[in-house]
């Protein structure tokens, strides 16, 4: 069955990638970790990882550190990310110089153990998903991890005749523990017209994690409703899910149904995948990926060419030192026999829950 072909190819292609888990660093010693948090840290971010706004040593710091006992942001904020704020200073990673770098103060040991003991401070923290399962957004791939985040995507596509030049804005905003909301705007421009085509809405659940294999399982529900009343609305539910593979490699897959209100036969199923080279921890900014698609209207015989894959090679590029404004550009190219030529993409996307724009460049 066609149907299935795609599904045993991203078996395939996760099977043979799957490599040993990543490799893990020996276990911190979280009461040598809490000695150095209260002797050091605690001046600047109170012994509890909550600063004490009473205390003048924190009145005079602008900005104020972040509350390390909240489990959201505890929760998705990267060991990696915290283990070079605190060995190279905030300004490593695009944050206030007034968080001061230890690496002449504490070894490296001791800033694993004072960091393990730092993702401690949050209760309940364990109920949100891990900052480490917050793999690159893909262009075609859905994503498994929730954001706080806004994404801008323009795509051009190269067809016969006209050229369609197709924009969407993305606002995407956590809310419960696991759960975040979508809503996306698309706007197309095909040479005659020029208009917003589409509004999106929809929520994602994260259905599972192991923070051991480094997996994360999300199951979503969009609704895609066309701003021509001739169009019908669209249903589309899709599961991704995504794994580290190795310190230097991730992999995400999601499949997708896109199901027409007034006419399911006229649905089409898709599967996309996609490889992250993560060649050096950040703040490296390049990181090349291969990502393919693969789509199955309903309605076609079963044959080879009822399947349209696409491959599109595409690189992640950030922008601010911490990564939380990066661009993402690819180039798609058919496969098989679609009605378009090559689509160039570029996605903006600004990860509002590490500060601002404007912050870090
Ligand atoms: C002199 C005050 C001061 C001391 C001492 C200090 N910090 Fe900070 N820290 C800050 C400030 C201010 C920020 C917020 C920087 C920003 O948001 O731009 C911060 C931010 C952080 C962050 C948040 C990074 C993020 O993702 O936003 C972590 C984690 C952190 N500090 C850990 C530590 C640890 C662990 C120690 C002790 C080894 C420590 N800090 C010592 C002032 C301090």
């Amino acid at each position: 069955m066609t149907f299935v072909r795609p599904f045993a190819f991203a078996a395939a292609v996760a099977a043979s990638l799957c490599c040993p888990s990543p490799t893990r660093t020996e276990a911190a010693d979280l009461e040598a970790g809490r000695k150095i948090f209260e002797t050091i840290c605690a001046a600047c971010h109170g012994p509890t990882g909550r600063a004490d706004p009473a205390n003048p040593a924190v009145q005079a710091l602008d900005p104020k550190p972040a509350d390390l006992s909240d489990p959201l942001f505890n929760s998705r904020e990267p060991v990696a990310d915290w283990h070079t704020v605190v060995t190279h200073g905030g300004p490593a990673l695009g944050l206030s110089a007034a968080m001061p770098a230890q690496a002449g103060t504490l070894t490296e040991e001791q800033i694993r153990d004072v960091v393990a003991y730092a993702k401690t401070l949050a209760p309940g923290s364990e109920a949100y998903p891990p900052g480490e399962l917050n793999f690159f957004l893909p262009i075609r791939t859905k994503k498994a991890f929730p954001e706080d985040e806004v994404v801008w995507k323009s795509r051009l596509t190269e067809e016969e005749g006209d050229n369609v030049w197709r924009n969407a804005l993305e606002i995407e905003k956590r809310f419960g523990k696991r759960s975040m909301a979508v809503l996306e705007v698309i706007h197309e421009d095909d040479g005659t017209d020029s208009e917003i085509t589409e509004v999106e809405i929809g929520a994602k659940h994260v259905l599972h994690w192991n923070a051991a294999r480094q997996a994360i399982l999300s199951g979503a529900l969009v609704v895609a409703i066309p701003t021509d009343s001739d169009e019908s609305e669209e249903i589309i539910p899709y599961l991704a899910w995504g794994r580290r593979l190795s310190e230097r490699a991730t992999v995400q897959t999601s499949t997708r149904l896109i199901l027409p209100v007034d006419d399911v036969d006229e649905g089409e199923f898709e599967v996309a995948g996609i490889m992250h080279y993560v060649w050096a921890d950040r703040p490296q900014a390049i990181f090349p990926a291969l990502e393919f698609t693969a789509t199955m209207p309903f309605d076609q015989p079963d044959d080879d060419d009822a399947v349209q894959w696409t491959l599109l090679p595409q690189v992640r590029v950030g922008l601010t030192r911490g990564g939380h404004v990066a661009l993402n550009l690819g180039v798609e190219f058919p496969l098989s026999d679609q009605d378009y030529n090559t689509r160039y993409h570029l996605n903006l996307l600004w990860d509002f829950a590490d500060g601002s724009f404007f912050k870090g460049w």
